[in-house]
């Protein structure tokens, strides 16, 4: 009988041995049946292979919610913090977001967004979003309330969070034909571009300008003319010392508040990179082109030679120029492309494309 009931006992407890040892594998992602369960949401081989090396928590989460299609995207973000998969997972169900910016928010703690912060929702939103300015457009939104998302944006891209002259940024010139010079990015007065050649004097007045920008300018100025069109550079690379005998000219007949709205102070004006030019047609004065062919025909074609309008009219608080109908400056075909067909500054363009 003690044999019978010993033998019992050994069998009722391997029984739950086993039933422990069945239970405890079932909940172990790792199991066979887990495995198929990735694979039976949608994930891919690759995908299940890296949610295997998350922990078995975040492992059995996913395995509760739906197919997410993006997981393999949140690998590979910087930053990326496994412990807070489910408050991403979370954020990005709310919003349409990118990888980057769910993760930025999140690690930043911007947990309450669903309750109040749904302008940082709208900016990074914008196309023009530029993540490491996110403050900056928080700021510059608090203090200009009124201010559409979209302006905020793009002010802040072009630095008007700043005042004009305020900041004397060097311009960077491993950015070539994309560097920009306004108000905020000054040349030294020792700037020379290296490679000035002449202008011949069918094309404008015997002055220089860089020698690509030459170039792409008689290309231009061939086509014009096969319309029947001529162009003529009136004024195009200017020293440091012209620039600022002009300037203080300026200043001595309109004042300096008037004259800044439409002369660069020495330093900052394009002029100086040889990059950029006045144009008109030989009959007519900064005055009269825009009523000229010569201006309508720039405005369809230029950019296809790499030139684009560089002040144009109704950005002036974003270039701190006046609309300036001559002034063109080269910044390479696809570039003047994008801004001719966008309708973007070069500011806007340098901020979020070149930068
Ligand atoms: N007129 C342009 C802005 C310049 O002075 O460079
Ligand atoms: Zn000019």
């Amino acid at each position: 009988m003690k044999k019978i009931l010993g033998g019992f006992c050994i069998i009722l407890l391997l029984l739950t041995g086993f039933l422990l040892w069945n239970q405890f594998h079932n909940q172990t992602p790792n199991s066979v049946e887990e495995k198929n369960a990735y694979i039976l949401k949608g994930y891919t081989e690759e995908e299940k292979n890296k949610i295997e090396t998350l922990s078995p928590e975040n492992q059995a989460y996913l395995l509760e919610e739906d197919y997410q299609s993006s997981i393999l995207t949140y690998f590979e973000t910087p930053n990326f913090d496994e412990t807070k998969l489910k408050d991403y997972i979370h954020f990005s169900k709310l919003y349409g977001l990118s990888q980057d910016d769910i993760v930025f928010i999140v690690n930043h703690q911007y947990n309450d967004l669903e309750k109040y912060d749904v302008k940082t929702v709208a900016l990074m939103h914008e196309t023009y979003y530029i993540h490491e300015f996110l403050e900056r457009y928080l700021n510059y939104s608090n203090i200009h309330p009124t201010e559409q998302i979209e302006s905020v944006v793009a002010n802040v891209n072009s630095n008007l969070d700043y005042a004009f002259y305020t900041q004397d940024y060097a311009v960077d010139f491993d950015k070539q034909y994309l560097i920009l010079v306004n108000k905020y990015y000054k040349l030294s007065s020792d700037y020379t571009p290296s490679n000035l050649v002449t202008i011949a004097s069918q094309y404008g007045r015997n002055l220089s300008l860089e020698s690509t920008v030459y170039e792409q300018y008689q290309l231009m100025w061939n086509a014009a003319k096969k319309e029947g069109l001529t162009l003529y550079i009136r004024s195009p690379y200017r020293s440091y010392a012209t620039q600022q005998r002009l300037y203080n000219n300026y200043v001595a007949q309109d004042g300096k508040v008037a004259a800044d709205t439409y002369s660069a102070r020495a330093g900052y004006s394009e002029h100086q990179t040889g990059l950029a030019f006045d144009v008109t047609s030989p009959t007519t004065n900064f005055d009269t082109f825009p009523n000229s062919k010569e201006f309508k025909w720039l405005l369809e074609h230029a950019h296809e030679y790499g030139f684009i309008l560089r002040y144009p009219k109704g950005k002036e608080y974003i270039t701190g120029y006046m609309y300036e109908p001559w002034h063109y400056r080269y910044v390479g075909v696809d570039a003047a492309t994008i801004i001719h067909d966008t309708g973007l500054t070069f500011e806007e363009y340098y901020a979020y494309y070149v930068r």
